[in-house]
């Protein structure tokens, strides 16, 4: 194997590798000058000229970040161990990425520039025709969300989505990472990306990131067509090779994707109750706030659940997606509001464990007209474009 040819070169870039570009011939290599590639526009705009080099892109572009709990000694030169692969990529601006020497009255700085730092639409390329930038949020604490995926993640595969390879496919029977699928075709799938979406298990999940975000770019106005497991088991060995690493990744985010404590930072201890343990009236503020939390925020924002005194559909039905859902999720609201659920939470909240594998949301699906957020992301086919990808037809789709 040539040198560079598998991993590529370093660029410099976290993220960014170069690769040599098969088109880069005699004539190429005859025509190339590096000078002018930096120096003019007439050069290094034209559409006919062959680089060396193909850049390619992997998944620590977008996610890795620096590591909260261990800020370099220069910001300017970060180390390896001052950077995290989960955190995901805070100082990620797309306006300055994607569009060098911007023109602000162009169409193409104006729609970048909406992108918050740190923020990206990953329909971006495969136009949905929906400004829809999102954080690459830290994924922390797969373990626990792979749980609420058991309460509230069933979903039914349909064809072509019963493809998607399953946890089960790779680990022996009686695993515990084999409850997430009960052939032939219910998934139990954490509520991954803000809109819910990726409902045909976690490595469908993972395995359809090489796909959406490498796509033809296209300004819109055209529909994006699918492309079915099937036909990329046969014709494309980079997306055999993508199937059979994913089960590792999933493995490596299982181990690797621990929260950054405040306490683990340097001085961390200072922002506890004012720095001062013995401080006993701000103890009581922060005790307040649990309460708070309990009674307003833990209801969406909590792994750890109260159990019902009488059933409540949206955990008998692990999630409710299908037709009643929102008969469902009103059930589970109303029931936030009691003094059971409000007893109940509290005590979960104030026990000394309860941030100890909590991811803080309870990942099921939270009507937008009920949060009234920005309606982009739920609307967003970041999710219909997944399931035309694999062919997925959840129920509130017939
Ligand atoms: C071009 C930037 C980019 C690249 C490259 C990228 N991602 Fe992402 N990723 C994002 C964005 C943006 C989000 C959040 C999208 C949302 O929630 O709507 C995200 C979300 C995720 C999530 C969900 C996080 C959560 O907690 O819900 C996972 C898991 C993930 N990416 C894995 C990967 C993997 C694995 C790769 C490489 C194969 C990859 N990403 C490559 C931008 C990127
Ligand atoms: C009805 C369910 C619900 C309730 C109640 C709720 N949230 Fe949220 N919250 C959400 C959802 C859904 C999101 C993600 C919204 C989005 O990305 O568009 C969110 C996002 C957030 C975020 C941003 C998280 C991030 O990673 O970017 C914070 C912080 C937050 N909520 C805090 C709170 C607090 C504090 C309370 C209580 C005062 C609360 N929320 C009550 C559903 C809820």
């Amino acid at each position: 194997m040539p040198v560079g040819s598998f991993y590529g070169y370093a660029t410099g870039i976290v993220g960014l590798r170069l690769f040599p570009n098969p088109q880069f011939d005699a004539a190429a290599a005859a025509r190339w000058d590096p000078a002018r590639y930096y120096n003019d526009p007439t050069y290094y705009y034209s559409k006919e000229l062959v680089r060396p080099y193909r850049v390619g892109m992997s998944c620590a572009f977008c996610h890795v970040g620096p590591d909260p709990t261990r800020p370099p000694a220069d910001p300017e030169h970060p180390k390896w161990e001052n950077l995290n692969n989960s955190v995901g990529a805070q100082y990620f601006w797309v306006d300055r990425i994607f569009d060098w020497k911007a023109d602000p009255g162009s169409y193409v700085y104006q729609m970048f520039h909406t992108s918050r730092p740190g923020s990206l639409d990953t329909s971006l390329v495969s136009t949905d025709n929906i400004n829809n930038p999102r954080t690459m949020n830290a994924i922390y604490n797969l373990g626990p969300r792979l749980e609420q995926a058991t309460r509230f993640g069933k979903e039914t595969l349909g064809p072509g989505s019963d493809n998607n390879k399953q946890l089960n496919d790779y680990v022996p029977p009686g695993d515990p990472l084999t409850k997430f699928f009960v052939p032939p075709n219910t998934v139990y799938s954490p509520r991954v990306l803000k809109d819910g979406s990726d409902s045909v298990g976690a490595l469908g999940a993972l395995n359809r990131v090489y796909l959406n975000i490498h796509f033809n770019a296209l300004v819109g106005g055209k529909t994006v067509t699918p492309i079915e497991i099937a036909t990329a088991r046969k014709n494309s060995s980079y997306w055999e090779a993508t199937e059979a690493q994913t089960v590792n990744l999933a493995r490596f985010f299982l181990r690797a994707a621990t929260p950054h404590k405040l306490s683990a930072a340097p001085d961390g201890a200072k922002y506890f109750n004012n720095g001062n343990a013995n401080d006993t009236a701000y103890v009581a503020r922060v005790n307040n706030g649990k309460v708070i939390f309990a009674d307003n925020c833990a209801r969406c924002h909590s792994s750890k659940l109260p159990a019902p005194d009488s059933p409540k559909q949206i955990m008998e039905a692990q999630g409710c997606a299908g037709p009643n859902y929102l008969k469902c999720w009103d059930e589970y609201w109303q029931w936030t509001m009691s003094d059971e659920f409000k007893t109940k939470m509290r005590a979960i909240v104030i026990a000394p464990d309860f941030l100890d594998n909590n991811y803080l949301s309870a990942e099921h699906r939270v009507p937008v007209t009920l949060l009234q957020t920005n309606a982009c992301s739920p609307l967003a086919t970041n999710t219909t474009f997944l399931r035309r990808l694999t062919k997925i037809y959840p129920p509130w789709d017939q």
